[in-house]
C-alpha cells in the first residue's frame, strides 16, 4: 500500500458521511482531491448534495465534476467540512496550510457542524511542530509581522514560488514558521492571532471533530476526546 493509498482510502471512508441533502465543505490539497473525485462519481450516481470550496483550485475540481457549488460568502453554516492536514496530534488538534489554503480552510471549518480530517499515517504527531505554521500576511505588514513572529521564537521563511513570492487565493504573502516542538499549541494559536496584519495560520485547534487516518490500507475514525 502506497502513502497514495492510504489518502483514498481515508478519503473514501470520510465520503460516507456525505448524505443527501448537505451542504459539504471540500478542502484543498492531494488527500482532499481523491475525496472531491469520490463525491464527484457519488454525485453522479445521484447522491444530491451541494458544496463550499476551500480554494480555486478546489473550485476547479468540483465544478468539473458537476458538483453544484455555492459562493462561501452567501453561507453562514454547513453541515460537514472534510480536509486534509499536514500534522495532527492525538488531540486532534492540527498545522495545515502546505497547500497555502489554511485561511479559507478554517473559515469553513468553522462554519461546520462537523469538521473531519482525512489523513495518511504520516502526519500523525505526539507533538506538533516539526512541520512549519503558515502564516498569511497582508503585504502591506510584511516587515512589520516578520518581526511579530520572530519575536514570538520562529525561524521565519518567506514562502516563494517560481522565484518571487508565492501569494495566496487573497493575494496575501504566507510566512512559514518554524518553531519546533510546540509545547502549548492554544497559547501559540492566540499569539499569532492577536498580530495585526496577520490575517490567518495553520493552526488549528478546537475545530477538528474527527479523524479518518489510513495506515497500511485500513481507516480507523477517531473522535475528539471529551473535555474534563
Ligand atoms: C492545504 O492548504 C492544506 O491545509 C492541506 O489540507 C494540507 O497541506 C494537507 O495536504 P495533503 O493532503 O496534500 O498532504
Amino acid at each position: 500500500m502506497s502513502q497514495d493509498d492510504d489518502k483514498k482510502i481515508a478519503a473514501l471512508a470520510a465520503a460516507d458521511e456525505v448524505k443527501a441533502g448537505m451542504l459539504v465543505g471540500m478542502g484543498t490539497g492531494s488527500t482532499a482531491a481523491f475525496l472531491i473525485d469520490e463525491l464527484g462519481r457519488r454525485f453522479a450516481q445521484g447522491l444530491r448534495f451541494r458544496a463550499v470550496v476551500t480554494s480555486l483550485a478546489s473550485e476547479r475540481q468540483a465544478q468539473g465534476l458537476g458538483i453544484p457549488v455555492l459562493p462561501f460568502s452567501d453561507v453562514a453554516h454547513i453541515d460537514l467540512a472534510i480536509d486534509g492536514a499536514d500534522e495532527i496530534d492525538p488531540q486532534l488538534r492540527a498545522i495545515k496550510g502546505a497547500g497555502g489554503a489554511m485561511l479559507r480552510e478554517k473559515c469553513v471549518a468553522a462554519s461546520a457542524a462537523r469538521m473531519v480530517v482525512i489523513a495518511d499515517g504520516s502526519k500523525t504527531v505526539a507533538m506538533l511542530g516539526a512541520a512549519p505554521v503558515p502564516c498569511e500576511t497582508l503585504p502591506f505588514a510584511q516587515s512589520f509581522v516578520e518581526g511579530a513572529l520572530t519575536e514570538l521564537g520562529a525561524r521565519v521563511v518567506l514562502r516563494t514560488k517560481d522565484g518571487a513570492p508565492y501569494r495566496t487565493d487573497q493575494d496575501n504573502l504566507i510566512f512559514d514558521c518554524h518553531f519546533g516542538a510546540i509545547a502549548d499549541p492554544g497559547a501559540l494559536a492566540a499569539s499569532l492571532s492577536s498580530i495585526p496584519g496577520m490575517v490567518g495560520h495553520g493552526l488549528f485547534i478546537d475545530e477538528i471533530d474527527g479523524l479518518y487516518l489510513a495506515k497500511n490500507g485500513s481507516v480507523t475514525l477517531k473522535e475528539r476526546p471529551v473535555a474534563s
